[in-house]
């Protein structure tokens, strides 16, 4: 195999003159009078190569001015300052090779205009520059949310995705057959996180989740990645002010670490600035009502509203005393049973909750009758009562939607967008 001496970014930092070598795809090509430009893409940047008679060897001069686009190729030449190249500098080919030949290459100008081609192409279409500066993005997200739980000492756990029994209501269970029994792909990681903060302290999940969504709506995946993190002796004040410093943290490091991709996404986007906007469920339906979108109270809100309330504010809105009968069962409520010590975090702009959590019931009884209440299968959740047992202290977390929240900071019109192989009710494939 040909071998590089130079990554694109490291020969477009080399002096004028130096040689070097270099492995990538051909991104583009146009020919103007006698010399042929390709546009060399190796993953991390791209260069502009300059291949002309008398300079390039004969043979590799014909090898490239026929290459096809998104071959892969070998080129070795010489650096040199051109201010006419997109980055300042361009590489004057002496020879090259191509070292797998592309086919004719599906995704054109027109071919991009069809949505469905696209993600029918995905394993394809994710080479271009926005799918690649969404995917760069979402690297930088991660990264920040390790930082942001590792500088604090939470220990990063793994749960299983198989699992008994629903976190998160039966409706959206994944069912499949476990030897003759039925079990489900995990909705979220929580109730494990809650038995870990017994030997932990706090604790965080990045992984799969799992929901069988029947909605075809801009904001809902089958599978998606959730960030959850759970803490002992902590209540739902505490939950917000983490989610408040971590949305800071992660969406700034993004801000300043995402400069060239954000620009290539055509988005202006600013970390927002804690404190982010608080308001109850009550004052929420309030503000839908006022713009005659109606609900029941009780219900979860619509999202119609959701929308709206996002739209009304300019930084993120944490939702809380939303009503038990909107919540699932786990949710610590009031003295009447009625109001839970919950909250939905939105983002602005329209685009709703990214994420969900609350202060967790550790009372025995209570959650013994809460499980009695929404008619649970006692069996399947006799390890988590059991933890109310043995020293459960009161303790709150939450799960945030990777992919929701890439959405907002990318500006993404589809949730699909912020998945590299995304996964809906229409889409197992590629
Ligand atoms: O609001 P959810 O259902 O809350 C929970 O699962 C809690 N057990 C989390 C916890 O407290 N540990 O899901 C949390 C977040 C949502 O706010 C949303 O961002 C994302 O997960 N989410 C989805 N993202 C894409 N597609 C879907 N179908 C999603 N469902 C939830
Ligand atoms: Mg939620």
């Amino acid at each position: 195999m040909r071998e590089r001496t130079h990554t694109v970014h490291q020969a477009l930092k080399a002096k004028e003159g130096e040689e070097v070598s270099l492995l990538g795809w051909v991104a583009h090509k146009a020919t103007l009078g006698a010399v042929t430009f390709i546009r060399l893409r190796d993953g991390l940047g791209y260069i502009q190569l300059a291949i002309k008679k008398g300079i390039c060897k004969e043979d590799s001069l014909k090898v490239l001015k026929d290459v096809s686009l998104e071959s892969s190729i070998w080129v070795k030449g010489k650096v040199r300052e051109d201010k006419r190249a997109p980055e300042g500098k361009e590489l004057l080919v002496l020879e090259g090779e191509v070292i797998a030949k592309a086919d004719k290459w599906p995704i054109t100008k027109d071919a991009i205009k069809s949505v469905s081609f696209l993600y029918d192409n995905r394993h394809l279409s994710i080479r271009g520059k926005k799918a690649t500066s969404v995917m760069r993005i979402r690297n930088e997200l991660i990264k920040a949310i390790m930082n942001f739980f590792y500088e604090r000492d939470f220990i990063l756990i793994n749960t299983p995705t198989l699992v008994q029994s629903a976190v998160e209501g039966g409706a959206t269970l994944f069912e499949l057959d476990y030897f003759g029994k039925k079990a489900y792909l995990s909705q979220s990681a929580q109730l494990y996180e809650e038995a870990a903060i017994c030997s932990f302290g706090k604790v965080f999940v990045l992984q799969p989740a799992f929901r069988a969504e029947k909605s075809k709506t801009s904001k809902h995946l089958t599978e998606f990645w959730m960030l959850e993190a759970e803490q002992a002796f902590t209540d739902y004040l505490d939950n917000m002010k983490i989610q408040e410093e971590l949305i800071y943290q992660i969406t700034k490091q993004v801000e300043e670490k995402c400069k060239k991709e954000l620009e290539i996404l055509n988005r202006n986007f600013k970390a927002p600035e804690p404190p982010y906007y608080r308001i109850t469920y009550d004052e929420a339906r309030d503000l839908a009502l006022k713009r005659e979108i109606n609900f029941e109270w009780g219900e979860d809100i619509p999202t119609e509203a959701e929308r709206i309330i996002s739209l009304t504010f300019d930084k993120p809105i944490f939702i809380t005393h939303f009503p038990l009968s909107a919540r699932s069962f786990y949710h610590l409520t009031d003295e009447q049973d009625k109001i839970t010590y919950s909250s939905d975090l939105y983002a602005p702009e329209g685009y709703g909750e990214i994420a969900t959590g609350g202060q967790r019931i550790h009372d025995y009884n209570k959650l013994l009758e809460r499980i009695e209440k929404y008619n649970l299968p006692l069996e399947s959740f006799k390890w988590y009562l059991d933890l109310r047992r043995y020293g459960m202290p009161p303790h709150s977390g939450f799960g945030l939607g990777i992919e929701r929240t890439l959405r907002w900071i990318c500006a993404l019109k589809h949730i699909r967008a912020a998945s590299l192989f995304p996964r809906t009710m229409q889409r197992l494939n590629p």
